[in-house]
């Protein structure tokens, strides 16, 4: 057994440059998306306790934190607003004025062509019940009647200058309605980035503070079963046939599987959305010193893209540019 094992895969790992070379997955400035809240009538940002480095933003911030992504070169920056007023209609996502349609209009001024400007398009941050549509009279979220909202924010969202619409719901037909207001009022190259594939998981806990949710209760009849990995893909091939220019799977760490397999099964980019929750775990983590933060969010991003994410929406997307954590 002269030089046993001859085969020796330790013999590629053995330099940081024989490692650089042989790399199959890289995670560029251009694939990464940073999402963003803005407060209405903020005058300071305010910081988001269970996110820590992530702030809500005053329409003045939120246009710095534009101007630096496009500088950094990420693929774009999704855009959540936070209202002043809540009510049972969300009727703040509609208004010219409100929060969300103004931070699109001021964003979309400051970066021009040189930031993919998107929008979360859902009424969770307008409601004041917090779900992601309007009720009916028994209480449930009314499918049909949410549609016909969303089909305007839509076109809100247009109006201002929008890039990339987020449908995030879930409602049944939301990406094939949008399309169609979107197709009807000539916006025909605003594209539609659907969150296709999005579990009602218990990871987006964070988000909640930095949107000032008013939620009761959870979002199980609209939002996937954690347990479904077939259904994710079905919701995938339903949003392209319904005009999706994208699809997501979200949340991304405990779905890779899932994200796998949309990857396979769907001909359009695939995004990830690494959510609030997984935020909010490896910080906590690595302000206890119990995990190396620069290592930890590599790797999280590194396997995202491995598992077959063209674009992630990531809360470290500047930093990480910035920072050169990613390569
Ligand atoms: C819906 C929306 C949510 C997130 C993005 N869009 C919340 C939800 O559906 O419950 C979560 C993002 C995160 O947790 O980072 N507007």
């Amino acid at each position: 057994m002269a030089g046993f094992p001859a085969v020796r895969p330790r013999r590629l790992r053995r330099t940081p440059a024989l490692r650089r070379s042989v790399a199959e997955t890289h995670v560029r400035a251009s694939q990464l998306v940073l999402p963003v809240f803005v407060r209405e009538g903020a005058t300071e940002p305010t910081p988001i306790s269970s996110m820590p480095g992530v702030v809500q933003h005053t329409r003045d911030s939120l246009r710095k934190v534009a101007a630096e992504s496009a500088a950094a070169g990420l693929g774009g920056i999704m855009l959540f607003g936070v209202p002043e007023h809540k009510d049972a209609q969300g009727s703040g996502a509609l208004d010219p004025d409100g929060i969300l349609n103004v931070a699109i209009a001021d964003v979309a001024s400051e970066v021009g062509d040189a930031l993919t400007v998107m929008s979360d398009l859902c009424l969770d941050e307008f409601t004041d019940h917090g779900h992601c549509g309007v009720l009916d009279a028994s209480g449930a979220v009314d499918n049909d009647a949410t549609l016909e909202i969303y089909a305007q924010m839509a076109l809100a969202h247009a109006a201002a200058g929008v890039d990339m619409v987020g449908p995030s719901g879930m409602m049944d037909g939301q990406v094939g309605v949008v399309r169609d207001a979107l197709e009807g009022a000539g916006y025909h190259d605003v594209a539609v980035l659907a969150y296709s594939t999005k579990y009602a998981s218990a990871f987006f806990g964070p988000f909640r503070e930095a949107v000032d949710s008013a939620l009761q209760g959870d979002r199980r009849t609209y939002q996937q079963d954690p347990a479904n990995g077939r259904e994710g893909v079905r919701e995938a091939l339903l949003d392209v046939a319904e005009g999706a220019d994208l699809v997501m799977v979200k949340p991304a760490m405990g779905y890779l599987d899932v994200l796998a397999a949309v990857r396979a099964a769907v001909d359009v980019p695939v995004a990830a959305y690494n959510i609030s929750g997984e935020y909010a775990m490896l910080e906590a983590a690595a302000a206890h010193g119990w995990i190396d933060r620069d290592a930890a969010i590599s790797e999280t991003l590194t396997s995202i893209r491995r598992a077959g994410a063209d674009i992630v929406l990531t809360y470290w997307a500047l930093e990480a540019a910035q920072r050169n954590l990613v390569g």
